[in-house]
């Protein structure tokens, strides 16, 4: 069963998502820009907010914890869903997954190609002790037999590692550290079936046992999704994904589909090139590598002039925070001694604009 068909017959049916339809623009009928490479090997950890010029929320809504992405459904039809806006080209993508464990509720990650190669991890919610691995070539879906069942304990509480090793070759699906599928390129109808063009990673969750869906779909998800029993949930702590190929982007040189056509263009990918900016410091970053005898002084200080400087002081950081003044201030690499960085801090309070002092200030010393 494949995850994205049936998204588009549901959203075909119900005008529910427009970001899920196969693909924007198919190489095999057309002439489609090319797609931007990943080009290198990197680990994303979902526990905070992700750069959104890399993956893309393209359905509902993402929740970052500490643990990870929760992907949830809590409403009718939600179908929340993440998508690198970067493609590999061949590789390896592993996966640190918990399934969202409940009839008609189905978990998944999906390489998918813009002709429609796909390959898949699938949990479909009512067994919590394993995930389907799937494959299609080219959006053909006519045969419902290439489903491989694996068991996998625990897989609604506990995270495992979901790796798909991609090659030109073979296509690998492994749990953990075992090896569970095999699939040669020869064995999926001389090649034809096999996933071989340039693909982005998407994880969603799906109420594949919605009402609305048809009947096999339904059985196959385990049975009607019961909302009031939810919310349920899919959680992605982190991901690898390592780019066979470096190169910017990835062309399809002629309408057939294979691997061959595809033309690597040279040069540093917009991913690279993002994933090499420096993350610009928070002032609560900068705060916690200050050394705690600095950081004692600045709490010495504030206790000094009592509450209602503290106040202040907070209006103070909030009024600096603009000019840049009190990040400097944190920031500055002079600071080579605590007590330089005391009396460099305390004198650019005083020195500050700040004149709406509250009734009671103090100046420290
Ligand atoms: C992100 O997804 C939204 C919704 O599908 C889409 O409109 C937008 O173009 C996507 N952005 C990128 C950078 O792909
Ligand atoms: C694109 O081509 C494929 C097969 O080559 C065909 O099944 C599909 O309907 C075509 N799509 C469009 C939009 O023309
Ligand atoms: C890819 O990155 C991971 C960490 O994210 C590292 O452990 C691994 O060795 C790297 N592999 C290669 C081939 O560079
Ligand atoms: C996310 O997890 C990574 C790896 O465990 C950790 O280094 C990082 O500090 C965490 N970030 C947040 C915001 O919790
Ligand atoms: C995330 O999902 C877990 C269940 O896996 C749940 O306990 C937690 O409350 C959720 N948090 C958010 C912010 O959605
Ligand atoms: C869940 O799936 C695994 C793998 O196919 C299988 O071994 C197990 O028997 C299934 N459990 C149930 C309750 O269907
Ligand atoms: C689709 O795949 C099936 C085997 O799974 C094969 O019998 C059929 O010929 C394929 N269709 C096309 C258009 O390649
Ligand atoms: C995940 O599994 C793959 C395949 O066994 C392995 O190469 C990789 O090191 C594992 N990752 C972690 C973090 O254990
Ligand atoms: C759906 O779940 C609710 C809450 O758990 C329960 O009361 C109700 O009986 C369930 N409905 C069905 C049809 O199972
Ligand atoms: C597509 O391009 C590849 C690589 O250049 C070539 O081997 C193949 O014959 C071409 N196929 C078609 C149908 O033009
Ligand atoms: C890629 O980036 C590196 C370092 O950022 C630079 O030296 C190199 O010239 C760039 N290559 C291209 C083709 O732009």
């Amino acid at each position: 069963m494949s995850f994205f068909y049936v998204l588009a017959l549901l959203a075909a049916k119900v005008c529910l998502v427009t970001a899920q339809t196969y693909s924007n623009c198919n190489p095999l009928n057309k002439t489609c820009p090319a797609d931007q490479a990943l080009g290198t090997n990197h680990t994303w950890y979902f526990n905070s907010t992700v750069d959104d010029t890399i993956w893309n929320v393209t359905n509902d809504q993402i929740y970052y914890t500490d643990e990870g992405a929760n992907f949830t459904i809590a409403e009718k039809l939600q179908s929340p869903t993440l998508q690198s806006n970067f493609y590999i080209f061949f590789g390896i993508v592993e996966s640190h997954v918990k399934m969202a464990k409940g009839g008609g509720v189905v978990s998944s990650v999906v390489l998918e190609s813009d002709d429609l190669d796909e390959i898949d991890w699938e949990w479909v919610g009512y067994n919590t002790s394993g995930v389907q691995s799937n494959y299609y070539g080219k959006g053909n879906d006519s045969s419902w037999d290439r489903a491989g069942y694996h068991y996998v304990p625990n897989a609604d509480t506990e995270f495992h590692n979901y790796t798909t090793y991609w090659t030109a070759e073979k296509l690998e699906w492994w749990i953990d550290e075992e090896l569970v599928r095999t699939l040669n390129y020869e064995d999926a109808l001389g090649g034809k079936n096999y996933p071989q063009t340039p693909s982005n990673i998407r994880y969603g969750v799906w109420p594949a046992g919605d009402p609305s869906e048809s009947l096999g779909t339904i059985e196959w998800a385990g049975g009607e999704i019961n909302y009031t029993a939810g919310p349920y949930t899919m959680v992605v702590q982190k991901v690898r994904v390592h780019d066979f190929h470096s190169g910017k982007e990835y062309e399809y040189t002629n309408h057939s589909g294979s691997w061959e056509s595809i033309k690597v263009v040279a040069g540093n990918s917009t991913t690279v090139t993002e994933l090499n900016k420096v993350p610009k410091e928070t002032l609560a970053e900068k705060w916690a590598k200050l050394s705690t005898g600095a950081k004692t002084g600045i709490y010495v200080a504030i206790a000094v002039v009592g509450a209602g400087a503290a106040s202040a002081f907070i209006f103070f950081c909030l009024k600096q925070r603009k000019s840049g003044r009190l990040e400097h201030a944190l920031n500055d690499a002079k600071w080579d001694s605590e007590r330089t960085e005391m009396d460099n801090f305390q004198s650019e309070w005083k020195q500050s604009e700040w004149r709406h002092k509250p009734r009671g200030y103090q100046p420290v010393n």
